[in-house]
């Protein structure tokens, strides 16, 4: 069995597409195991996107990840890592294939929706910022 961990990103929460989001997931085959609403400071997203830093768009980046409370999660699948960047598509939402997460509720490049750990490593660095074990329910 394998997790990742993802956040439902400031557009998608303005624009109330959360329940449309878990659902979508859900259907895919996940068990949500952890879920949180979380309203980021400018610190701990710099900190959480620290491998972007020198990246044109980083404070870009930072600025819209505090707009508003986000939903964070951890879900449980096999082969959750890979299947879950796939379930959730490009980067730009204009380049991701149809019935990708990102697709069908982001906007563009920067407000797309949704994030998701593009590994294991990941997964084990990013559930900490927002989660601690007891709050985890492992199936
Ligand atoms: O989220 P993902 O792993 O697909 O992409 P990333 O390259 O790790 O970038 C992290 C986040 O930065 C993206 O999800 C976008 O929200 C944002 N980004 C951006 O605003 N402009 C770019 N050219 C690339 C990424
Ligand atoms: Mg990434």
């Amino acid at each position: 069995m394998q997790y990742s961990f993802g956040i439902i990103k400031p557009d998608a929460m303005q624009k109330k597409y959360y329940g449309k989001i878990l659902d979508d997931i859900a259907s895919a085959g996940y068990k949500l195991i952890g879920l949180k609403l979380f309203h980021l400071t400018e610190e701990k997203a710099k900190n959480f996107y620290a491998k972007h830093e020198n990246k044109p768009f980083f404070d870009e980046l930072i600025h819209y990840m505090c707009l508003s409370p986000v939903l964070c999660f951890v879900v449980q699948k096999e082969n959750a890592i890979n299947d879950f960047r796939a379930l959730v598509g490009n980067t730009d939402p204009k380049l991701a294939e149809k019935n990708t997460l990102r697709a069908k509720y982001g906007q563009d490049l920067s407000a797309n929706a949704i994030h998701a750990s593009d590994s294991e490593a990941s997964f084990d660095r990013e559930w900490r910022f927002f989660f601690t074990e007891n709050e985890l329910y492992f199936q």
